[in-house]
C-alpha cells in the first residue's frame, strides 16, 4: 500500500532523517519506535508533505511525494498529529463533526460507529473537548481523523502522557481498528506498539536500525534491553 524510499529530512545541514525505506501492507499495523529526537514525526510529516524531503512515497503504485497535503488527505492517508489536537472550544459531537468537512452525507453513521468504537466519547458528546482527560482527547483526536474515512491512518504518539492502563485501553481499540483500516503507528512506548503491531521498524538517529515482525522483536534480547527495559 505505502512503501517509503530512500526518504531524507533536513532542517538546514541537520539530517533528521538519512535515506529510510519501510513499507506499510494494506491491513497491517506497522510501527516506527525510537527515542526522542530519533526522526519519527520527521518521517510522518514527509510523508503528507508538510516538510520539505528528498525520496519517493509510492501509495498504491503512485508516487505522492511531491502531491499537496490537502490532495494526500484526499486520497485517503489521515494523521493524528503528537500532543492530540483537537478544539477545545468545541464540544466531542462538533470534532467529530469538523472531521467530517469533507464527508458531510455520511455524518450521522459514521459519528455513530465513533461512538460505537469509542464508547467513552459516547458518554461525553456535549462535553467541551478541552475538558476532557488526556486519553479521551486522544481518543477524540483519534475519532476525528477516523471520520474523512481514511485508508491509512498514521498516529504520532497516540500513548504520549497517558497513565499506563488508559494506554491498555487505546491500544485496544487501535488494534480492533485493524479489521477495516491500515495504520502506521509511531510510538516511543515500544511495549505498547509491538504488542499490537504486526510488523516493525526501529528508528535509531535518522536510520533504521532494525526490522522485523512485532512478535520477533519483542523476543529480542537486544531491543528488550534498549527499548523496553530489560
Ligand atoms: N523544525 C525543525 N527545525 C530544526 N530541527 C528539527 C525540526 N524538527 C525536528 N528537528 C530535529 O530533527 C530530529 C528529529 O526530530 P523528530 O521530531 O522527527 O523526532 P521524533 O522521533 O519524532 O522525536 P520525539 O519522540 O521526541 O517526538 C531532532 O534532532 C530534532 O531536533
Ligand atoms: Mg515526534
Amino acid at each position: 500500500m505505502l512503501k517509503v524510499k530512500d526518504l531524507e529530512v533536513y532542517y538546514g545541514v541537520i539530517a533528521a532523517v538519512r535515506g529510510i525505506n519501510f513499507s506499510v501492507k494494506e491491513g497491517q499495523i506497522v510501527t516506527l519506535i525510537g527515542s526522542n529526537g530519533a526522526g519519527k514525526t520527521s518521517t510522518l510529516n514527509a510523508i503528507v508533505n508538510s516538510i520539505k524531503k528528498k525520496g519517493v512515497v509510492d501509495y498504491y503504485g503512485v508516487d505522492i511525494a511531491k502531491l499537496k497535503t490537502h490532495e494526500i488527505v484526499k486520497r485517503g492517508i489521515s494523521m493524528v498529529p503528537e500532543g492530540r489536537r483537537v478544539f477545545i472550544n468545541l464540544t466531542v459531537d462538533e470534532n467529530l463533526r469538523m472531521g467530517a468537512f469533507n464527508n458531510d452525507e455520511n455524518f450521522e453513521t459514521l459519528r455513530d460507529e465513533m461512538y460505537e468504537i469509542f464508547p467513552r466519547l459516547a458518554d461525553r458528546k456535549t462535553q467541551l473537548a478541552g475538558t476532557m482527560s488526556g486519553g479521551e482527547q486522544q481518543m477524540l483526536a483519534i475519532a476525528r481523523a477516523l471520520m474523512s474515512e481514511p485508508k491509512l491512518l498514521m498516529l504520532d504518539e497516540p500513548s504520549l502522557g497517558l497513565a499506563p492502563k488508559i494506554v491498555g485501553e487505546l491500544f485496544e481499540i487501535i488494534k480492533r481498528l485493524k479489521e477495516s483500516i491500515t495504520i502506521l503507528l509511531v510510538e516511543q512506548n515500544a511495549f505498547a506498539a509491538l504488542q499490537i503491531a504486526d510488523y516493525a521498524y526501529v528508528l535509531e538517529n535518522g536510520e533504521i536500525a532494525l526490522e522485523d515482525e512485532a512478535k520477533t522483536l519483542l523476543g529480542n534480547d537486544e531491543v528488550r534491553k534498549k527499548y523496553l527495559g530489560g
